[in-house]
């Protein structure tokens, strides 16, 4: 007899069909076809033992398998669950009238029971779209999957409660939830910046950062407070639009990292990746490709601390994600993309000794060295950078008494009023969604500046030395600090204050 279930393969970030035709008849053999990979082709003796262990009988017959589209590759243990389903209605321990309806994934294991898999919430969007009833997950993954409206989402722990939902045409294991209230639920932040006592400077550029999605740069002595303040970033940017939150959530759950108990990323992402990451590690690749750091990060804060550490090979392969907000990856047979749309905030001590400016320690680095510690960043990776901040740390003394910050909510607040004014500056422009992504050209169109701001710009650069790569950033920070202030006009005093974030661009730092 033949029949038919339903599967998924994951292509980038998104799911493609995969259907399994059994059919058994007279003989022995057992063949599956379709580009299995090494996973796919062992299930065999997986199957043998979990049909075998539930109490069912492996069908001591011919049975062919394939899997189509034959030219996609199938991968890993996750057709384990499809594939058993079918073997069970082939040979009529089942009922088969059910299995039009569903796509199901699941990797079994010998006692029967269904271990969870990667990128359920892609399944279950392709599903939807492909008009499917619902779909079959893991139980593990079901808050992910259930997350999708206008299908039915149903979880379970093991391969019987499944034969038994078919069978009897039960609604058991269904899961519903609704989108929206998982977004308000889940969308809060464990750290905020009223914790960071003083730094009301350093708290005002990043409040600029958030606002203009600006990349930022920390430079600042250890203890200085650095990595607190990055953490915090993302409790000031505006919260995540359902649309956001879906694709951040399909990319952690391709790579396998959603917890079980969580059905969205709500909360924007913040990824530190340690400085001995590998080029792999921080942009996506491996055999089978998975998302690296660039894209977990997407609509959220990538921080990159002790920036100096890192391999320039490393920071060399972000330049292109980095211009085209995606990053591709190919291989022999397969070329994916991946989304990589994130704010990178780095931190970096001034120089090897740690003290070089500090108020009250004194550096023991010579000029030269500082130098050329801060020559090992790329750059090409400081063009992508508009603000440059000098971190000095609250005394400790000061600590106990200063008061508390503001709180993350306030400074939201303005950070998204920020964003509405860029949004609708940019509402024709189809690649532009904040300052920070104007090109040169751009410039002349949405940020002319008068007379007076011409006059002080040209005086700041040859005072302050400051280098030709910071005039546009310059530029651009003035535009966000204006939209900040509400001012339709880039007037001298936001350019006066854009100036101040320009340090590493002075050409003589480090003498
Ligand atoms: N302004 C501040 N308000 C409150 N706590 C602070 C402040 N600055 C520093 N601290 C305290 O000092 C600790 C060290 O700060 P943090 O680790 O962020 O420094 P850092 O600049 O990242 O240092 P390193 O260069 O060593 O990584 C913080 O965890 C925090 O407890
Ligand atoms: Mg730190
Ligand atoms: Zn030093």
């Amino acid at each position: 007899m033949l029949v038919k279930t339903f599967g998924s393969a994951i292509h980038g970030i998104d799911a493609i069909i995969i259907t399994i035709e059994v059919n058994i008849s007279q003989g022995k053999k057992f063949y599956l076809v379709g580009l299995p990979d090494n996973a796919v082709k062992e299930s065999h003796h997986r199957l043998v033992a979990v049909i075998n262990n539930i109490g069912n009988k492996f069908p001591r017959r011919r049975i062919v398998i394939n899997m189509a589209p034959a030219d996609i590759k199938k991968e890993g243990s996750a057709y384990d669950l499809p594939i058993a389903i079918a073997i069970l209605a082939a040979s009529e321990q089942i009922s088969n009238h059910r299995l039009n309806d569903f796509v199901m994934m699941g990797e079994l294991s010998l006692d029967g029971s269904i271990k969870r898999v990667k990128g359920a919430l892609s399944m279950a969007l392709k599903a939807k779209e492909d008009n499917f009833i619902g779909i079959i997950v893991p139980l593990e993954n079901v808050m992910e999957a259930a997350i999708v409206e206008g299908i039915d989402v149903y979880g379970f722990s093991h391969i019987t409660e499944v034969m038994a939902m078919l069978n009897n045409d039960t609604k058991d294991g269904l899961v519903e939830l609704n989108a929206d209230d998982q977004l308000l639920k889940l969308n809060t932040y464990t750290f905020d910046f009223e914790d960071v006592k003083g730094q009301e400077n350093i708290k005002r550029a990043l409040e600029i950062a958030a606002a203009g999605g600006h990349n930022v740069i920390m430079i600042g002595p250890p203890g200085s407070g650095k990595t607190m303040l990055a953490k915090r970033l993302p409790s000031i940017l505006p919260p995540m639009s359902i649309e956001e939150a879906l694709e951040t959530t399909k990319i952690h759950s391709v790579a396998g990292l959603l917890p079980s108990d969580s059905s969205l990323v709500s909360a924007r992402p913040y990824r530190s990746p340690h400085h001995t990451i590998s080029d792999a590690g921080l942009v996506g690749g491996g055999t089978y490709p998975q998302p690296g750091e660039i894209s977990l990060a997407q609509n959220g804060v990538l921080f990159l601390d002790e920036l100096p550490e890192f391999k320039r090979s490393v920071l060399e392969v972000m330049r292109q994600p980095m211009e085209d907000r995606i990053v591709t990856i190919s291989r022999a047979r397969v070329t994916v993309d991946y989304p990589a749309s994130f704010m990178l905030v780095a931190a970096m001590n001034p120089c090897p000794c740690g003290y070089y400016n500090h108020p009250d320690k004194d550096c023991v680095c010579s000029p030269g060295i500082v130098k050329s510690y801060l020559n090992k960043i790329s750059g090409p990776l400081m063009d992508r950078i508009d603000l440059h901040v000098e971190v000095t740390p609250v005394p400790f003394s000061e600590l106990a008494d200063t008061k508390a910050g503001v709180k993350s909510e306030i400074v939201r607040q303005r950070v998204i009023k920020a964003g509405k004014i860029q949004e609708f500056r940019f509402k024709d422009q189809k690649n532009i969604h904040n300052n920070a992504q104007m090109s040169t050209k751009d410039l002349s169109i949405y940020c002319q500046l008068d007379e007076s701001g011409r006059n002080l710009l040209k005086i700041a650069m040859e005072k302050l030395s400051l280098s030709a790569r910071a005039y546009d950033r310059i530029i651009k920070v003035s535009r966000t600090i204006a939209d900040l202030d509400s001012s339709e006009f880039i007037k001298t005093e936001h350019l006066a204050e854009a100036i101040q974030y320009r340090s590493l661009d002075r050409e003589n730092w480090g003498q």
